[in-house]
């Protein structure tokens, strides 16, 4: 792709961008859902207008709705794209077999209010998978017609997607690499992401994955609901958490190839295949709020408390998606980064818990406290609606007896997809070898310590 030199928008440079520990030496415009003008050839935005008789170049205008038109304008959500081509040049659909990957109703079989837990799911081995074939769902939420629920997919793959792109209509994807990094060659730009960032890519926009380490690993929160936004901060301020300017949009890229494609299409549940002959990625220049964007987790403000007690998670909410009920997300993005531990008189690791929303948690690097065994990198644990959890009977052991004094919870990033509707898991997630059929019996040593006075 050929990429835009620096013409658009801000520069990184004195930003917390630049403290971008990954090895991506991309260029990026800063800000969270800003309204962003690039191009890769100067001259290519049309001034003044979105639509003009004759765009520049002889391009195509063809404007993105990532919102209805009516929506509120804090919400609307927009982007014109200047393409080579439009993007309604294209052989008819056809269905394609879905492999492992599901969507909703999540009716396979029935939930159960167990506390489940699985291994990493390897990487392939021999024959080639790409982003798209190496996707698994472990679970879902959400009615077929509703603008609400989420899925929760794993992705393991040792193919770049060299002619396939794709698109998905039904939900925005969150992209959380484990297990090395990802090239994401999208209609807006490139983006690249090592494992400690994630990226977003909204509905719609056409990509292709591209693996520079030779394989891949991570999760997926497909989000049919409302597009992630940043979460209100209450009472901690204008700042904290995940700051704005550390979300990092591409610039403009584009290529101009012709040859034998295939663009694919995840449209009502199900996969879909056309023929194009030409690349999607002729996105010349654009210009609007509705594009993919990138996030460093080492640059979450963490907050917590100096005084005592555990406060509840919300204070690690990267990313929200609401639901039509103020204050009750239909799914939230929740981080465990790296941090000080000096609570004192407190049980430190998580409480023991039982809650209304549902929790797919996973783990990119390290060791979870509450959970020292069992649940490792690339692995997963789903804890339902209202299904008790908390720190395994060792962990009790220890966190009830410590010498309580600051200590730094250093080289660990476990993360959440906590969802107000219960999780379905898949008949694969039920099924499969991967499922720790033992894990129930990390509590089975809690012992009783009451002495009652009378
Ligand atoms: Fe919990």
């Amino acid at each position: 792709m050929s990429n835009s030199l620096e013409k658009t928008s801000i520069s990184e440079k004195g930003s917390n961008a630049s403290k971008n520990r990954g090895t991506d030496s991309l260029s990026y415009q800063s800000g969270f859902a800003n309204h962003f003008a690039s191009e890769a050839v100067e001259g290519a935005l049309p001034k003044g207008q979105n639509s003009p008789q004759k765009a520049p170049y002889g391009l195509y205008a063809e404007q993105l709705s990532g919102s209805s038109f009516l929506a509120l304008r804090h919400e609307n959500l927009r982007s014109w794209l200047y393409k080579i081509r439009p993007s309604v040049v294209h052989t008819r659909f056809a269905p394609l077999p879905m492999r492992q990957l599901r969507s909703r109703p999540f009716c396979e079989v029935d939930a159960t209010p167990d506390q489940l837990r699985w291994d990493p799911v390897p990487l392939p081995q021999g024959n080639p998978v790409d982003f798209i074939d190496g996707m698994i769902t472990f679970a879902g939420n959400g009615d077929a017609a509703s603008v609400r629920g989420s899925a929760v997919h794993i992705f393991a793959a040792n193919k770049s997607m060299e002619t396939r792109f794709f698109y998905n209509a039904d939900g925005e994807l969150l992209i959380v690499p484990e297990n090395g990094s990802l090239e994401l060659r999208t209609e807006f730009g490139i983006i690249r992401v090592a494992p400690m960032e994630i990226c977003v890519i909204p509905r719609g926009v056409k990509f292709q994955v591209h693996l520079p380490d030779g394989t891949a690993r991570g999760y997926i929160c497909e989000n049919y609901g409302p597009p992630f936004r940043l979460p209100h901060l209450g009472p901690i301020g204008a700042n904290g958490l995940a700051n704005p300017r550390d979300f990092l949009a591409p610039r403009a890229a584009f290529e101009d190839k012709r040859g034998e494609f295939e663009l694919l299409a995840k449209f009502q549940g199900k996969l879909w295949s056309a023929r194009v002959d030409r690349s999607p990625l002729d996105v010349v220049a654009w210009h609007g709020n509705y594009y993919p964007y990138k996030y460093d987790l080492r640059l979450f403000n963490t907050i917590n408390t100096v005084s005592f007690d555990h406060p509840d998670p919300s204070i690690f909410t990267v990313l929200s998606s609401a639901s039509e009920i103020a204050g009750v997300s239909n799914v939230d993005f929740v981080i465990f980064p790296p941090r000080w531990m000096v609570a004192e008189n407190t049980f430190r690791p998580p409480y023991y818990h039982r809650n209304v929303m549902s929790e797919y948690m996973g783990l990119i690097e390290g060791v979870y406290d509450a959970k020292p065994q069992g649940f490792v990198p690339g692995g997963g644990s789903l804890h339902n609606c209202m299904s008790a959890h908390g720190p395994d009977a060792e962990t009790f052991s220890k966190a009830s007896t410590d010498h309580l004094r600051p200590i730094k919870l250093d080289k660990t990033m476990a993360f959440m997809f906590e969802s107000s509707l219960a999780y379905n898991p898949t008949a694969f997630a039920l099924q499969t070898d991967l499922l720790q059929p033992e894990y129930v019996s990390c509590w089975r040593d809690l012992k009783v310590h009451f002495k009652s006075p009378i």
